[in-house]
């Protein structure tokens, strides 16, 4: 029987990408002009499936609204399953129950990207055995994943971000499931982080001979800032140029470069593509946007603005005298004139930066800032490489930006962080 339909899970919130996600679930991040979610479904749509039950649950409404617009376009039929909270990939594959009508079904999580043959041949596969399948890939960092025993094709045993791995060949999350399934997730208990875990069901299926294991070519999850800048890369690699609004004489355009409906680009712009200008935004005069930029609708680079391997969510101005550099900035900033970027260390090592409270290493020699929605900087700033900003926050005139400004906060330029109270913008989740 051909499987059509896919479950994706879609309910979190993407913590370790705060703090762009307290304003907006992680899928919701855009790259190549549309969100990650997009990218991602369109695949899933690619490889032959028909309809997808979508979980969604932390600022769903975003994640729905989103879809019910855009289905179409991706080409599938969507409906939704709540999580009313996040309570594990388990809990949120139960929620789907209800409105999975099919006795087979693929599921997966959708902070994670498969290509689309990846995904056919693994659904073709499933479709020939009468198996419960999972993708597998192996990883460099096992420790962060769901590691898998195997025996020829079969999964002997499952162990969740094991501190001594027995292997490094990591669950990443692509399964074909039997409905069946849905019983064992109502039924799970705890695991030791606190939550109900699909990992728990994939355990007894292994216990009971019955869960194969199909390797994929590629896989990657969306799971750190640095993450947005690598999968705005890898979509704009397939940019085909196109000007849908105005190039005005004496811009230079190189390479794809995508010009939305209603955009202008004003002499002196030099673009070099791949990049993706969005709707309404204004380019120029007298910029230069180098590869891998991509800009969300009613963006406005102006004057001596230098911009490389960057995302900018949308509505959001850099006007005059700014370099930024492998940065990504949300939607409705305001970038000061004269707001620099370090995006390399002078000793060429790795950047560093915290997530969760740790201090981690992007193995990124090239990363700049962090920013999140609504947010300003002041005239004359210095940012420091792997920093971040906001949501809702403001840096002062002349600050230097050593340190992360945490969200609905004002740094000062003798380096004090204060509360800001007088903000309308709504509140950063306290989750
Ligand atoms: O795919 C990579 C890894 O994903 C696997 O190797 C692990 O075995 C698997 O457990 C999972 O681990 P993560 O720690 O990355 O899972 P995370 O909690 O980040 O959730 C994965 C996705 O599921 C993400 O898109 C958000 C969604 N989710 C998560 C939770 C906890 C929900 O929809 N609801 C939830 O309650």
């Amino acid at each position: 029987m051909p499987i059509k339909t896919a479950v994706v899970l879609a309910a979190g919130e993407g913590t370790r990408l705060r703090p762009l996600t307290y304003t907006r679930p992680k899928l919701m991040i855009p790259v190549a002009g549309k969100p990650f979610l997009h990218h991602m479904l369109a695949e899933v749509a690619e490889a032959g499936i028909k309809r997808a039950v979508v979980v969604i649950g932390y600022k769903g409404e975003l994640v729905k609204g989103y879809l019910d617009a855009h289905a179409k376009e991706i080409g599938l039929k969507i409906e939704y399953a709540w999580q009313d909270k996040p309570l594990g990939t388990g809990h949120a594959f139960a929620a789907a129950a209800n409105a999975v009508k099919d006795e087979r079904f693929v599921g997966m999580c959708g902070d994670n990207f498969y290509p689309a043959k990846d995904v056919a041949a693994f659904v073709r596969r499933a479709e020939k055995e009468q198996n419960f399948l999972v993708g597998a890939i192996e990883v460099k960092e096992p420790w962060r994943y769901g590691i898998f025993s195997v025996q020829g094709e079969r999964v002997t045993r499952v162990f969740e971000k094991p501190a001594n791995p027995p292997s490094n060949l990591a669950n990443t999350s692509l399964y074909v499931f039997e409905r069946e399934m849905f019983e064992s997730a109502r039924r799970l208990s705890r695991s030791p982080r606190g939550e109900y875990e699909i990992t728990d069901v994939l355990r007894v299926l292994a216990g009971r001979n019955r869960l194969k294991f199909h390797r994929l070519s590629y896989w990657k999850d969306l799971g750190k800032p640095w993450d947005v800048l690598d999968f705005n890369k890898k979509f704009l690699e397939g940019l085909k140029g196109k000007i849908r609004g105005e190039v005005r004489r004496g811009a230079h355009l190189e390479g794809e470069v995508f010009v939305g409906k209603g955009a202008e680009v004003l002499p002196g712009a030099y673009i070099q593509g791949p990049v993706w200008i969005g709707e309404d935004c204004e380019i120029g005069p007298n910029c230069y946007l180098r590869p891998n930029v991509s800009l969300g609708e009613k963006t406005g680079i102006g004057q001596a603005v230098e911009m490389k391997n960057s995302v900018v969510f949308g509505r959001t101005n850099v006007k005059h005298l700014s370099y930024i550099g492998d940065s990504v900035i949300g939607e409705g900033c305001n970038i000061a004139a004269g707001t620099i970027t370090a995006n390399l260390r002078h000793d060429k090592g790795n950047i560093k930066m915290v997530i969760k409270g740790e201090l981690m290493d992007t193995e990124k020699k090239k990363l700049g800032l962090i920013m999140a929605d609504n947010s300003k900087t002041g005239i004359n700033n210095s940012i420091f490489s792997g920093k971040c900003i906001g949501p809702n926050s403001w840096t002062d005139v002349a600050a230097v930006v050593d340190r992360d400004v945490p969200p609905n906060s004002f740094l000062k330029r003798d380096g004090r962080i204060l509360e800001m109270r007088a903000f309308s913008a709504p509140a950063a989740s306290k989750k």
